[in-house]
């Protein structure tokens, strides 16, 4: 068997999700997949330099067996590490990443490597769209959040003082190489984090997944866990890929998670905590006020529960109110909501401003 026939069969072998986004590229997922990251990248990209972007915590655990791949693959390869946490995501680090990639001669043809979580990824996706105009960038998502969904859909940025990825690009990677091993790594708190994202996927779009996790010990199912979510993300972004419509739909729990997360100024809480909190309030309002199945929030609060997560906070709702009129997807004269009729099943309403207020029973 030649080289190239060898190649082609390892990545037949790997498991792939295909997303027909607007530049379209495979996602590849298995047990111990990175190994396999060079032949993956080298069949997609023909440059000399691949440059691996990571945080500490995540060189330690992983950079080297994906440099050495990308090595055997034929590339030169460089590593950018920076301290991990939110913080990193602005310019802070990026333009030190562009001095570095400029450093290391990379040109429109080398490819740059996002391995870690969703800061990562936003990061690098971020430099690889806007890095001499736009050079080839493979995402390598090693928390549950980054799996199921930042790795997914092509959005991309870095935080700034006023706000959270106010800057961004959507770029769409060429491959994402999505290891279920890296998981086993996770603290508690990370993994429930990525959780949150899980629940809200089986709300808004499948009762086969949200049953899957109810109870919270899906350990032997996990592969399978992550496969349906990348499922149900790939087709939502296929759809509507610049969220004009379906896409605003994963921002289910998120209208009130950003306002908590502002409240607290994001520290003290989770994104995936927050946004537990905001599906529970929602879905606790809907049901009030019979725009939902009876006895929804108790299930939700139940399924959250199980998975670890919050289903209140000591904030008010006025508070809440005020600290969620400040999202940048509210529309100038309204906000669109999110409610889940049943288990899998979600509607977008397009409110006023008092309709929202009304809605939150203020
Ligand atoms: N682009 C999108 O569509 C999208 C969607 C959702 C969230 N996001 C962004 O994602 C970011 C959050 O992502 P995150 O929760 O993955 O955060 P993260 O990248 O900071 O990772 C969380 C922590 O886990 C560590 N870590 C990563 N992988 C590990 C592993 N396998 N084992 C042990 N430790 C590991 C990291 O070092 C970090 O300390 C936010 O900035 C958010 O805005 C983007």
């Amino acid at each position: 068997m030649n080289k190239n026939t060898n190649v082609q069969s390892t990545i037949d072998k790997i498991d792939k999700i295909h997303v027909n986004a607007s530049s379209p590229y495979d996602i590849f997922i298995g047990k111990g997949i990175l190994k396999n990251s060079g032949t993956i990248v080298r069949k997609l990209n023909k440059g000399e330099n691949a440059v691996i972007i990571t945080d500490d915590n995540v060189d330690k655990l992983y950079s080297q067996v994906v440099l050495d791949s990308l090595k055997d693959a034929g590339y030169k390869v460089s590593k950018f590490v920076f301290p991990h946490g939110e913080p990193s995501k602005s310019h802070k680090v990026l333009m030190p990443i562009y001095e570095f990639l400029a450093e290391h001669s990379v040109t429109r043809s080398d490819v740059l490597i996002g391995l870690g979580g969703g800061i990562t990824g936003d990061m690098t996706g971020f430099a690889a769209a806007s890095y001499l105009r736009g050079l080839d960038f493979v995402q390598i998502p090693t928390t549950l959040l980054a799996q199921v969904d930042s790795s997914v859909g092509g959005k991309t940025g870095i935080d700034i003082a006023a706000g959270k990825n106010l800057v961004g690009a959507f770029k769409q990677p060429i491959a994402v190489i999505c290891d279920i091993n890296t998981l086993s790594t996770l603290s508690q708190e990370i993994f429930a984090d990525g959780m949150a994202e899980v629940i809200k996927h089986g709300m808004i779009r499948s009762e086969k997944l949200f049953d899957m996790v109810f109870k919270g010990d899906f350990d032997e199912k996990i592969l399978d866990v992550v496969k349906q979510n990348i499922l149900i993300k790939a087709r939502v972004v296929e759809n509507d890929e610049k969220e004009k419509g379906e896409r605003m739909q994963l921002n289910f729990g998120h209208t009130l998670g950003h306002a908590i997360e502002r409240y607290y100024n994001y520290t003290s809480i989770t994104h995936g905590q927050a946004v537990a909190i905001g599906m529970s309030i929602f879905t606790n309002l809907a049901e009030r006020q019979g725009l939902c199945e009876k006895g929804l929030h108790e299930k939700l609060c139940k399924c959250l529960e199980n998975n670890k997560l919050p289903i209140k906070t000591n904030i008010n709702i006025e508070e809440l109110y005020e600290f969620s009129l400040k999202d940048k997807k509210r529309l100038s004269n309204g906000i669109n909501i999110i409610l889940c009729t049943n288990v899998g099943k979600c509607i977008t309403k397009n409110l006023t401003i008092n309709e929202y207020k009304k809605f939150l029973q203020i």
